[in-house]
């Protein structure tokens, strides 16, 4: 199956310095098919990447996504007006989404479902908190999480679970490959999708997460935010 690698910018990178990366990114990845490539940028900044990135093989998608197609919902964005402005999908349930903005299992299911429903890809991601890791947790907090996302929506051919421990974005520490493919059996039990590896992936231990058989891909936080370091992450991928 071809490797798929999702670069989430997170609240990084208006219009401006958008345009610069796409572009290079662009120049460098062209059309080439070999891997999947996704950047999520920030919804202020979507149209220019998707300018940007026209006729390359780098695809759009949104770092979040209401589950009404229209309404009284201050601040948020529907999946009709992304597919409006040619965004290939989305991200839902983000950990920073969970952490900081009350996101639920019951809310990350919803917009994956609305979503889905409209035609759009979902990167819906899942993962445990240090505590719950630590407690031998893990494999039930996945469980519940990816149980809501298969509750909301049974199957999809578009849809893409991300696991990502809380404890290894941001931080340097990476779960190890062995940790990594453990997690994505227990979330091929629930849902038969593709499951990406995230948190701190970086040029230096990417082709050892890529490497595992359950591990299609990743999604890059920091090091999206660079060309060379995403480029580097992509061809890792693509060895594998
Ligand atoms: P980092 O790669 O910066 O750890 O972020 C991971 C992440 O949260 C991607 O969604």
């Amino acid at each position: 199956m071809r490797k798929l690698v999702a670069g989430n910018w997170k609240m990084f990178k208006g219009p401006a310095e958008a345009r610069t990366l796409c572009s290079e990114l662009a120049d460098r990845v062209g059309a080439d098919p070999a891997v999947g490539l996704a950047v999520c940028p920030p919804y202020v900044s979507l149209a220019t990447a998707l300018a940007a990135l026209e006729g390359s093989a780098v695809d759009v998608f949104a770092q979040s996504v209401h589950w009404e197609a229209s309404g009284a919902f201050t601040g948020e964005v529907s999946a009709e007006m992304l597919l409006e402005i040619g965004a290939a999908g989305c991200l839902v349930g983000h950990s920073e989404r969970r952490q900081h903005f009350g996101e639920t299992d019951e809310t990350t299911g919803a917009r994956a479902a609305c979503a889905l429903a409209v035609g759009l890809r979902v990167i819906a991601c899942v993962g445990e908190l240090e505590r719950e890791r630590e407690a031998g947790d893990t494999a039930a907090v996945l469980e519940r999480q990816v149980h809501a996302i298969e509750r909301a929506v049974p199957n999809s051919a578009q849809l893409v679970v991300a696991y990502e421990p809380v404890w290894a974005i941001g931080t340097g520490k990476t779960a190890t490959a062995d940790q990594a493919q453990e997690a994505h059996e227990v979330i091929k039990r629930i849902l038969d999708v593709p499951v990406l590896y995230g948190g701190s992936v970086k040029p230096e231990n990417a082709a050892e997460l890529m490497a595992m058989p359950d591990v299609d891909g990743a999604l890059v936080g920091g090091a999206s935010l660079d060309v060379d370091s995403f480029v580097a992450i992509r061809d890792a991928a693509a060895a594998a």
